[in-house]
């Protein structure tokens, strides 16, 4: 048998996680929940999530692919084997086909920063009128190329490999992000009147705290942002060693999760109030909002081409995930290269992507089915089998092997009824307010 392949290293593979963890849901999706959701407020519920489950689906994740030795599809069919019941390969599939739908969608977003990046290079975005071209350009014929061309970049990196592909780009790519990040927010926070945006977030608007929307938005994007979809995460966790530490591979996942999408609010929020902008601009914040700023301001061609390189790297690095985790299914299910797997995906996925890409409102629907009902559903199949198909000392000695702090029975009891219970929820509240 071929020998599975692995990360080289423990900072290899955090970093990996971090890169498929941040992404657009905290730097395009983050600041506008946060600007229509009571601003510091927000961010109450949002830590109290990302810490608790957050951390304890990212260890779960970790865990049952490690245990696994192979993705979502090896682990359930597993599970339902050890059990002696049919239908895993059946319900193995949708985190894989949940994760290829994020794939789809997302891979369209990523298909608009590089027009902007392009725009920005060329110096065409002086040229165009910003506050009308978002309007036309999304929903066009061209967005399809744009598609391609991103589906493209992840399909590259995922046809190298694991270690010399998705974990050697992430070296790169990540801190390169932090380090355009930082020096961004401190051009933010340097513009007159950016303070306002700093009293924002740091003052939160109580009453929010007592509207449920806020405290369901919070619980989406929680699930979204360290991409808890059953899937994803569970791949990586395939590829490390017996003596790598889950529990706190997980929670520096989670927190440099929450430190990304503060800074980009740190980025976003001063600027958008020196300009007198406003801060619950929903998606076009950065399409709109950002360019028009920049474009203000002195050297603003620079910073506009920094912003795109950087949304870039943020959004690769997530891609790839999305990628790996199908396209391992797929190798596991057909026994096809890994090549030819990852061609196969992507196109599909391309086909599938022409019609989102030319209606806004399909684009919305489907972005919003796969994340609020999907994605946790999901993520739910894997908590399941692996708490409830799997005895008790055979999970704690996965999750705990080779780690410094063990997790005990306080963990296995949260993970085996508090999660899957607030899942639950976060699923029938998700579809009841009809948009996480
Ligand atoms: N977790 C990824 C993001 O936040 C999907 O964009």
């Amino acid at each position: 048998m071929k020998k599975r392949e692995n990360f080289t290293s423990r900072t290899g593979f955090i970093i990996s996680c971090i890169g498929a963890a941040v992404g657009l849901g905290n730097i395009w999706m983050f600041p506008y929940r946060l600007g229509q959701n009571g601003g510091g407020a927000f961010l109450i519920p949002y830590f109290i999530f990302v810490l608790t489950l957050g951390s304890a689906g990212l260890i779960t994740e970790f865990a049952f692919g490690r245990s696994a030795e192979g993705g979502a599809l090896t682990g359930i069919k597993n599970g339902f084997k050890n059990k002696g019941l049919k239908g895993g390969a059946l319900v193995g599939i949708i985190p894989a086909v949940g994760l290829a739908g994020i794939f789809i969608f997302y891979n369209i977003v990523v298909g608009w920063i590089i027009k902007y990046l392009a725009l920005s290079v060329s110096g065409d975005i002086n040229k165009i009128d910003i506050s009308t071209y978002f309007d036309s350009f999304s929903g066009s014929f061209e967005t399809i190329l744009w598609t391609m061309l991103a589906i493209g970049l992840a399909v590259i990196i995922v046809c190298m490999g694991v270690s010399k592909g998705i974990e050697k780009i992430n070296k790169i790519i990540m801190p390169l992000l932090f380090v355009i990040f930082i020096l961004l927010a401190i051009r933010s926070l340097t513009l007159p009147g950016a303070m306002g945006g700093v009293k924002y977030l740091l003052t939160p608007q109580w009453e929010y705290l007592f509207k449920v929307n806020t405290w369901v938005m919070a619980l989406g994007q929680a699930f979204f942002t360290v991409s808890l979809n059953g899937c994803g995460m569970v791949v990586y966790g395939s590829y490390i060693k017996k003596d790598l530490d889950i529990p706190r591979a997980a929670f520096s996942t989670a927190t440099i999760g929450i430190g990304a999408s503060l800074l980009a609010a740190f980025v976003i929020m001063p600027a958008v109030f020196a300009f007198g902008l406003d801060p619950s601009a929903g998606p076009e914040l950065l399409f709109i909002t950002i360019p028009i700023i920049f474009k203000a301001i002195p050297g603003g061609q620079i910073l506009m081409i920094l912003f795109f390189i950087s949304l870039l790297c943020a959004s690769i690095s997530s891609t790839i995930n999305m990628l790996e985790g199908p396209v391992e299914s797929f190798m596991a299910q057909t026994k096809l290269s890994r090549k030819k797997s990852t061609i196969l995906i992507a196109v599909g996925s391309f086909i599938f992507s022409i019609p989102l890409s030319l209606n806004m409102n399909l684009f919305n629907g489907v972005a919003d089915f796969i994340t609020i009902v999907v994605s946790p559903v999901a993520a739910l199949i894997v908590f399941i089998v692996f708490y409830y198909m799997y005895d008790k000392r055979k999970v704690l000695e996965e999750i705990n092997m080779g780690a410094e702090k063990n997790m005990g029975e306080k963990f296995y009891l949260f993970a085996k009824y508090g999660f899957v219970v607030i899942t639950i929820l976060v699923i029938v509240l998700g579809i009841v307010y009809g948009g996480i």
